[in-house]
């Protein structure tokens, strides 16, 4: 495994990316798959947001953007998957490259800016799925649709996807989209909150639904964020996206690069965030994300208030063996 590790980097990002998945996929189908990675912890069972989970560590979004290898990242042992980001029409996302490594930090910067093959695609792979355990889905908006069209976008998936998903996450936090994050802003928000409201009334939608919400925002923001929610169908929080801060990163040459930060330099910001929501409110449902790399911060994260934990640089970085070292007790 170590030895694919190395190999794996020689590759630009985004084809180590398909090769790596690919390579699990092959493995989980031809049933070797638990024999490279035996599943050594035994599932605790969580309820939060009044799902079932298996345990509290899950794959981030953007992992598996368009529900391919549900099967086999389920089987690998993480309680939870989140697919998606996933728009109404398919997108090639921003020019490459867009997938900046940074070993020696542990991170990864990247401004993909939600390349996806649409939603109907992804909702064909959530019906194929043989999986059991939870699934959620993250949805977002096309790059061309500004104003109305943007929420209307938001509508569309959610209306699409909200059957086969177990919840929907309503991601308002990428910076790779311009100006999606605007939506943090309280007039954007409050609109995007009531169409969802309606939305949810309409379609009679039980599943939970989250608001996934960028590392950037100053506390006052999170506190209207929280009390916009409050008032609406949102049942919780994931916190957080990537930053755009890169003033931490030890080496210059990444600060000067396009996108949002991942990974180590992340954690301690986005785990602030998950403070601060949890000293706000108690019972919101947190899931925390963003620079979980081992289990010490795994356990930060579940200290801070997240009730599930989500991981994509640490498991990019470490691969499957992340799982079963945050899982072990
Ligand atoms: C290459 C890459 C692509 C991502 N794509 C998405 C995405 O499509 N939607 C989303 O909500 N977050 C996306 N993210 C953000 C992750 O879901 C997560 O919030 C962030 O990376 C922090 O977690 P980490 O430090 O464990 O990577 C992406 C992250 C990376 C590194």
């Amino acid at each position: 495994m170590n030895f694919f590790l190395k190999v794996i980097k020689i590759f630009p990002p985004e084809a180590a990316h398909s090769i790596s998945l690919n390579s699990l996929n092959f493995l989980y189908k031809i049933n070797l798959l638990n024999i490279f990675f035996k599943k050594i912890s035994k599932d605790e069972i969580i309820t939060f947001a009044n799902i079932k989970f298996k345990n509290r560590l899950g794959t981030a979004a953007g992992l598996d953007k368009n529900g391919d290898f549900i099967d086999c990242l389920g089987s690998l042992g993480f309680g939870f998957l989140e697919v998606g980001t996933v728009t109404p029409v398919s997108q090639q996302g921003n020019n490459k490259p867009r997938v900046h490594r940074n070993f020696k930090e542990n991170s990864i910067i990247n401004s993909l800016g939600f390349n996806n093959k649409g939603v109907d695609y992804l909702v064909k792979n959530l019906k194929k799925r043989k999986y059991d355990g939870v699934v959620g889905v993250n949805i977002g908006a096309n790059k061309q649709s500004v104003g109305e069209k943007r929420i209307k976008d938001y509508l569309i998936c959610l209306e699409k996807v909200h059957e086969h998903a177990d919840y929907v996450t309503i991601n308002i936090s990428s910076p790779n989209t311009p100006n999606l994050r605007d939506l943090h802003k309280e007039d954007y928000l409050k609109e995007l909150l009531e169409k969802i409201n309606t939305k949810s009334k309409d379609l009679n939608i039980s599943k939970p639904i989250f608001i996934k919400i960028s590392p950037d925002e100053n506390n006052e923001s999170v506190r209207n964020i929280l009390k916009l929610i409050n008032d609406s169908s949102i049942t919780g929080i994931i916190a957080t996206n990537t930053s755009i801060d890169k003033s931490n990163l030890m080496q210059d040459n990444f600060k000067t690069i396009e996108g949002g930060v991942s990974g180590a330099p992340l954690m301690k910001r986005s785990t602030e965030k998950i403070s601060y929501i949890s000293s706000l409110s108690k019972s919101i449902p947190i899931i925390g994300v963003g620079g979980v790399i081992s289990k010490q911060d795994f356990n930060a994260k579940v200290n801070a208030g997240a009730g599930l934990v989500q991981i994509y640089t640490g498991f990019v970085i470490k691969g499957p063996k992340i799982i079963q070292e945050i899982l072990s007790i």
